[in-house]
């Protein structure tokens, strides 16, 4: 892209900050800048879509598999899983994309040491979940989203493990896309004098960047049916678990999504719920209060199923809607980002990203098992250094569930 072209464009949307810098770049940070500028989706900022706005369509409970009834047809669920394992149908998805910014790490999320007495890593004891699994049936693919922010350093990690002694031709990295990121004024930030600041899209462009990516041949060259899609923040995460696979197969659906009970009203996780008659994910910000807090005559919340964010996915499916676009949200952040000359990284929100959820994505998918899972043993999330969903909280769970840290 030319200057001018690049004014012209920005003149157009209004965001000619964006080339405030301009004379004061060498050539190739010129270049560098210009290439940024055409890579902005301007409609995603345009859109301005706060939460607040969404409606949705009419909300009902849904029903989960409870933890009883799979604890009745366990061997049955199983052996379904470990076929479809075995015969080659099923592949992992690990989102790791995501910036922590509320952990506060600098590096991928999935290098943060867990460990008190020696070093243990988020994506070693994930990995410790997967090779189980793997050895009682077979290596599956596993796909790695990253972003262009912490690709580097998350293939080089795994390469000094050695992926931990999995296969290396089965462990598949590739980089999600970006969206640009603004103040509160929708004016899109420059994150250096030379650099636009784009950060990664969400993680609900976790297919089409897989297939935009090249690894479309992996899915389908393989005859793979069904993908995991799994969080790199949640420490006793099951991934390729035999029995959630089993049972969301057997149960004809077209997708599985494993639940847990919510702690208290106002939890802030996903729900499951029905929308207009589809099942559909209700994120904590758009739920009613009144529908929050409801109960039924047995005192238990009526919307309670929240999502972890392990979801198994039918491949026809998603190849049939990748086309439709998801939505954008706009999400408040702490964005690092240049102002009056300087570059400054706030600890506190200062604008918004935009992001699509993998959560949109059941809605497309029709149908949904919903798989009641007990938190205290596949449910820690680590989202904050301290407190609640904290490193601390999850090192508790992880000692409860035996780990030596
Ligand atoms: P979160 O929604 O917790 O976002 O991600 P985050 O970026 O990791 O953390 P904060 O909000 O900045 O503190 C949930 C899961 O989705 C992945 C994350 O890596 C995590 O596994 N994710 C999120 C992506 O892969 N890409 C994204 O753009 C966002």
């Amino acid at each position: 892209m030319e200057y001018c072209d690049a004014q012209r464009l920005l003149e157009e949307h209004g965001q000619e900050q964006l080339l405030q810098y301009y004379d004061e770049l060498d050539e190739a940070e010129k270049k560098q800048l210009l290439a940024d500028i055409a890579k902005i989706n301007f409609n995603i900022v345009e859109s301005k879509s706060p939460h607040e706005t969404k409606i949705r369509g009419h909300i009902c409970p849904v029903e989960a598999v409870s933890m009883d009834v799979i604890a009745k047809r366990r061997d049955e669920f199983y052996e379904a899983g470990k076929k479809a394992i075995v015969e080659g149908k099923v592949a992992a998805v690990l989102l790791a994309g995501g910036q922590g910014s509320r952990l506060g790490f600098h590096k991928p999320k999935g290098m943060y040491n867990m460990g008190l007495t020696k070093n243990l890593s988020i994506f070693e004891l994930q990995f410790r979940n997967i090779l189980k699994v793997a050895h009682e049936t077979a290596y599956f693919h596993i796909f790695i989203m990253t972003s262009r922010q912490n690709h580097d350093e998350t293939v080089e990690y795994f390469r000094s493990v050695n992926f931990f002694g999995y296969p290396e031709e089965k462990i598949h990295f590739y980089i999600q896309d970006v969206s640009p990121a603004c103040g509160y004024d929708y004016k899109v930030f420059l994150d250096t004098k030379c650099h636009v600041a784009l950060s990664p899209n969400g993680n609900g462009g976790w297919y089409s960047s897989l297939i935009r990516n090249g690894l479309g041949d992996v899915v389908h060259g393989n005859g793979i049916e069904w993908i995991n899609v799994y969080a790199v923040d949640n420490v006793l995460q099951k991934i390729c678990d035999p029995v959630f696979i089993g049972a969301t197969i057997l149960k004809g659906v077209k997708c599985g999504a494993k639940v847990v009970k919510k702690a208290y009203a106002g939890e802030k996780v996903g729900v499951l719920c029905l929308e207009n008659d589809k099942p559909a994910i209700i994120e904590y910000y758009e739920m009613p209060e009144n529908l929050k807090s409801l109960t039924d005559e047995n005192g238990e919340l009526v919307y309670r199923w929240g999502v972890i964010l392990n979801y198994l996915f039918d491949v026809e499916i998603l190849d049939d809607t990748i086309r439709a676009r998801l939505p954008y949200h706009a999400a408040e952040k702490a964005i690092a980002h240049m102002e009056n000359g300087e570059r400054v990284t706030p600890s506190k929100p200062c604008g918004y990203k935009f992001e699509t959820l993998v959560v949109d994505m059941v809605k497309r998918m029709g149908s949904c098992l919903a798989y009641e899972v007990d938190r205290e043993k596949e449910f820690a999330p680590v989202k904050n250094a301290t407190g609640l969903d904290s490193v601390e909280s999850a090192r508790e769970l992880l000692i409860k569930n035996g780990v030596e840290l």
